[in-house]
């Protein structure tokens, strides 16, 4: 296999790489070229999923219009990247087939506080840190790949690194006190589970076992 391309640092936010305890290992890099149908059809999940969360916020904080105006936007984004996914691998003649979900998420929303508005708080935290994944995976990639995929997945980039910026600043606005403790103990438990020995490879899987 060829070495493995670095993150161009300059397509992503500010502060993105920092926020994530560390970078996505070479080997995943690898194991998703392996796997370019698999890649296609997890991302579509994870951008369907990316949706419903949004929209599961809207039903249960209607008191808060930030939350509201944002989470609205990022649903619709969400979905319209779903299409773009969908469209590309109809394309390139891969079928869309139901998959299991990585234990990535719920590894993370394992943790979360019961009550509000702690538990806002921690779901806005990991929704910052899945986005902040998701973008840096992309822009990983993007070397990789042909060019129809690495101009969608630039254009990824940017929106994924918005939505990062988006759940961190209500993230902040929504907790009583500063957030730095909780985002560090999050961030650890992405960081594990980034690393960690993983069986099946999805977008969000950690290496190879
Ligand atoms: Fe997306
Ligand atoms: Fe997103």
């Amino acid at each position: 296999m060829t070495a493995i391309a670095q993150a161009p640092a300059d397509l992503l936010p500010e502060g993105l790489l920092e926020f994530l305890r560390c970078p996505t290992p070479d080997a995943w890099v690898g194991w998703a070229l392996d796997n370019p149908e698999l890649l296609l059809i997890d991302h579509a999940q994870c951008e369907k999923k990316a949706a419903s969360t949004a929209m599961s916020l809207l039903y249960r904080y209607v008191d808060r219009p930030l939350l509201l105006t944002k989470m609205s936007q990022l649903a619709r984004e969400e979905l319209l990247h779903f299409e773009q996914v969908v469209k590309l691998m109809e394309d390139r003649g891969i079928a869309y087939r139901h998959l299991t979900a990585s234990r990535y998420a719920e590894g993370l929303r394992r943790h979360l506080r019961p009550e509000d508005p702690h538990r806002l708080v921690d779901i806005l935290i990991v929704g910052a840190l899945i986005e902040a994944r998701s973008c840096e995976r992309f822009a990983r990639l993007i070397p990789h790949l042909d060019d129809e995929l690495a101009k969608f997945y630039r254009s990824l980039v940017k929106s994924e690194g918005r939505h990062y910026e988006d759940y961190l600043m209500l993230a902040n606005q929504a907790s009583p006190s500063a957030i730095e403790d909780r985002v560090a103990f999050f961030a650890a438990r992405e960081a594990e589970l980034i690393a960690m020995p993983d069986t099946a490879f999805r977008f969000h899987s950690g290496v190879p076992a």
